[in-house]
């Protein structure tokens, strides 16, 4: 999938000025949401739709020895009872190449009767009502030999699995270097597994008719997702047509496709009706994804003023036991920070738990915790500023690939950010700071980074005689206003309102676009879509020139601008013609354009080291009398290039800064080790962070654009918000309350 071409050779001139761009814009489709009319994929229905109910493991390590299905199949509208003697025939993908094909858990559901984890499903139930279904599915009895299973939580320095060759960085000798550091710092910092919980749960309807697929699911990759359901499903891929018109957000769970998605669809096949299949939120913590528990050991050097010497980052995440999920925690590591010796590995530990995934900000979110939180215990032992211990090790370039930054500013993040959180105020000595009510009060500091990166995509713009435009591209909107952006990059280019452009994503038979995820759709999409809009203007002036009924005929494309919806004489712009009348008059029904950008992620003709950065700072308060700990207020300043849509950035990253307190202080998967089941699987017991937890969050954007990236400038915006507030956070509470908590959840017990 990644384009061979120089991707430096993208056509387009930068934006600079605009209209619309960079301009705070409400969501276009906010009314749909608001107004309960949005189709989320469990809201289709079909007159003779079935439902399925998935029976799941109650083993985490064992063999099925029989299946009893008779007494389900006799209960009332219950339709079939599969399992893996009769859910059919399905295939694996083949290995993964580049950003195709994608699927975490390989194994096809139902593929043979071996048990590998809690909540792995053993047959599927479907009946005429989604509450036969699940009575079914409960009656149905399950028999197994149970062999050993183990859902402990990884530990360094015990066998792994698997040393992970990828994400490793080397570069100097950092063993040696450590040896002979003056200032050290080495220490293991573990965080657990947390599980995805976006609002809207998985959920599959299958619809097959002649031999054809449409699927309505909860992806954040439709063109990926038909892919791999296609070649499991074994039919051609157009065959298969995958329809995610909006998602209660996913957080990287819905990136891939989950067994699910397969049940749902072998039973379409199977009964030949359109079939439902929603994961309750029990089976999320089982069988879609989640951040694998990790242990890290960092070990820093420095010389006695502070200048980094070394760097070594050791992790070991779980995954499952056929699937080699790798969470790449030293993904930041390489060039955060000026460092002559720096040396990461990792390595995978097997666990009797469902295959990990995708998490927002996977690797560096977890290890930017860990680094973070090393900068500033090695900050303290060097007596010096947590800010300008970070000042004094800055890259003048990326010292793991040799390139040169397309942009940064982290300096600048961490200045503004002191300046505005009142960081010259801080008095470094632990608990000395109080409220006025006498709360002891701690500040933390952290910087942050995220990727940034261009993927392959597509898109297509059209203008039509009834004066509005239509944009497709085959990418989704995960919630975070992707709809709202491709529509600003149209009315950009066409001046039309955003009223009068029809924005067409969510669906895999569209020009292909890019994954929601990465952070990247954005970065991706939009020099497609300008493109497009740009061919499609073009194509209007054209039509000018030469269609019959213009009155235009005749003139060269020179004479000729459009401005606004209007196609004009350059020399007498009185003359002019609205673009939806001359169609019209030229009985054209539309005009169209198409555009594609190249990708910059894998691809070796990129020349820059293309990320987002930021600074995160948090206070918490502390009341030691009844081990009352608050996030009370976070400042965050982030660099990730042009805001496209400030208000929808700010509200990515105010969402992140939530997710952090809950990963600071908050969410854990907790692994019954007796039966290996994730006990706290559900929103009582998996605790997130809530209005309630919601500390006081100012946003500021440093509006530096990228156009070594795109010619909008935009990097994306999400995941970045995500990373370094854990640290930040337990650096406050450091700060506080003289407790260094390497182990998250930040719980009252580490605190007493
Ligand atoms: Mo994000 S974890 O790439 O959806």
């Amino acid at each position: 999938m990644f384009a061979t071409q120089n991707p430096q050779q993208q056509a387009s001139q930068p934006v600079t000025e605009s209209n619309v761009i960079g301009k705070p814009t409400p969501r276009i489709d906010g009314p749909l949401k608001t107004t309960g009319s949005a189709m989320y994929a469990s809201d289709y229905h079909f007159p003779d739709l079935a439902y399925a109910w998935p029976v799941t493991a109650t083993i985490a390590s064992g063999n099925i020895t029989s299946i009893d299905s008779s007494a389900a199949r006799k209960m009332p509208g219950v339709l079939a009872v599969y399992t893996h003697e009769d859910i059919g025939t399905l295939y694996r993908t083949p290995p993964a190449a580049g950003f195709s094909m994608i699927i975490d858990e390989k194994r096809p559901p139902l593929e043979d009767n071996v048990v590998r984890y809690y909540g792995q499903y053993v047959a599927v139930a479907v009946a005429q009502t989604m509450e036969q279904a699940r009575a079914a599915a409960e009656a149905v009895k399950v028999s197994y030999s149970k062999t050993p299973h183990d859902t402990s939580e990884p530990v360094l320095g015990t066998p792994v699995a698997t040393n992970s060759k990828k994400n490793i960085t080397k570069r100097g000798d950092a063993a040696a270097a450590f040896a002979t550091g003056a200032v050290k710092h080495d220490a293991s910092y573990s965080t657990p597994a947390e599980t995805h919980n976006p609002i809207e749960l998985h959920a599959s309807v299958a619809v097959y008719e002649d031999g054809k697929f449409t699927l309505y699911e909860t992806s954040q990759a439709v063109m990926n997702h038909r892919d791999v359901m296609a070649a499991m499903l074994g039919v051609p891929p157009e065959n298969v047509k995958v329809i995610t018109k909006f998602l209660g957000s996913g957080f990287g769970g819905k990136l891939w496709p989950w067994p699910h998605a397969l049940l749902a669809a072998s039973c379409a096949r199977n009964l030949q009706r359109p079939v439902k299949l929603v994961v309750s939120r029990s089976m999320m913590f089982q069988s879609v994804g989640h951040r694998p528990a990790i242990d890290q050991r960092i070990q820093l050097a420095a010389d006695s003023t502070g200048k980094l010497q070394s760097i070594e980052q050791e992790y070991v995440n779980h995954t499952s036991i056929l699937d080699d999920y790798d969470e790449g925690c030293g993904e930041a590591t390489g060039f955060l920070y000026s460092c002559p010796n720096v040396l990461v590995k990792g390595g995978l530990a097997r666990r009797n738990v469902g295959t990990p995934t995708s998490m927002r900000g996977p690797g560096a979110v977890p290890g930017l915790y860990a680094l973070e939180s090393a900068m500033d215990e090695l900050a303290l032992k060097l007596k010096v500023d947590p800010i300008a211990l970070r000042l004094m090790n800055e890259p003048s370039k990326d010292e793991s690939s040799g390139q040169e930054f397309s942009s940064r500013h982290l300096k600048e993040c961490l200045t503004v950010g002191a300046e505005k959180f009142g960081w010259s105020k801080r008095n470094p000595t632990v608990g000395s700071m109080k409220n006025a009510d006498g709360t002891i009060v701690g500040w933390g500091v952290a910087a942050c980074t995220w990727i940034a990166a261009r993927m392959e995509a597509e898109a297509a713009v059209e203008l039509l005689q009834d004066g509005t435009a239509r944009v497709a591209c085959g990418t989704q909107d995960i919630g975070t206003g992707t709809y709202t952006v491709v529509g600003q990059v149209v009315a950009h280019e066409t001046g039309l309102p955003l009223e009068k452009i029809d924005v067409v994503i969510g669906d895999s038979s569209l020009p292909p676009g890019p994954v929601s995820g990465g952070s990247w759709a954005t970065a991706s999409m939009t020099p497609a879509v300008l493109q497009a809009a740009q061919k499609a203007v073009q194509a209007l002036v054209g039509l000018a020139t030469k269609a019959t009924g213009s009155p235009f005929m005749g003139k060269n494309t020179g004479d000729l601008e459009y401005v606004d919806g209007m196609v004009r004489l350059k020399a007498d712009p009185s003359h002019q013609i609205a673009f939806g009348d001359l169609l019209k008059l030229t009985k054209v029904n539309a005009v169209s354009g198409k555009g594609s950008a190249q990708g910059t992620l894998g691809n070796p003709q990129t020349k820059y080291s293309f990320h987002s950065y930021g600074a995160q700072f948090a206070e918490v308060t502390w009341q030691p009398e009844i081990a009352r700990l608050r996030v009370s207020r976070v400042v965050t300043v982030i660099d990730a290039g042009r805001m496209l849509n400030p208000k929808a950035a700010r509200n990515q990253i105010e969402g992140a800064v939530v997710m952090g307190v809950g990963m600071a202080m908050l969410e854990a998967t907790e692994y019954d080790q007796r039966s290996g089941a994730p006990i706290n699987a559900s929103l009582a017991d998996y605790i997130v962070a809530v209005n309630a937890d919601h500390p006081e969050i100012d946003v500021t954007f440093l509006d530096y654009p990228d156009y070594k990236l795109n010619a909008l400038g935009a990097r994306g915006v999400g995941e970045i918000g995500l990373a370094g507030i854990a640290a930040a956070i337990a650096n406050a509470v450091h700060h506080a309350t003289g407790k260094r908590v390497r182990n998250l959840p930040i719980k009252i017990e580490d605190l007493l």
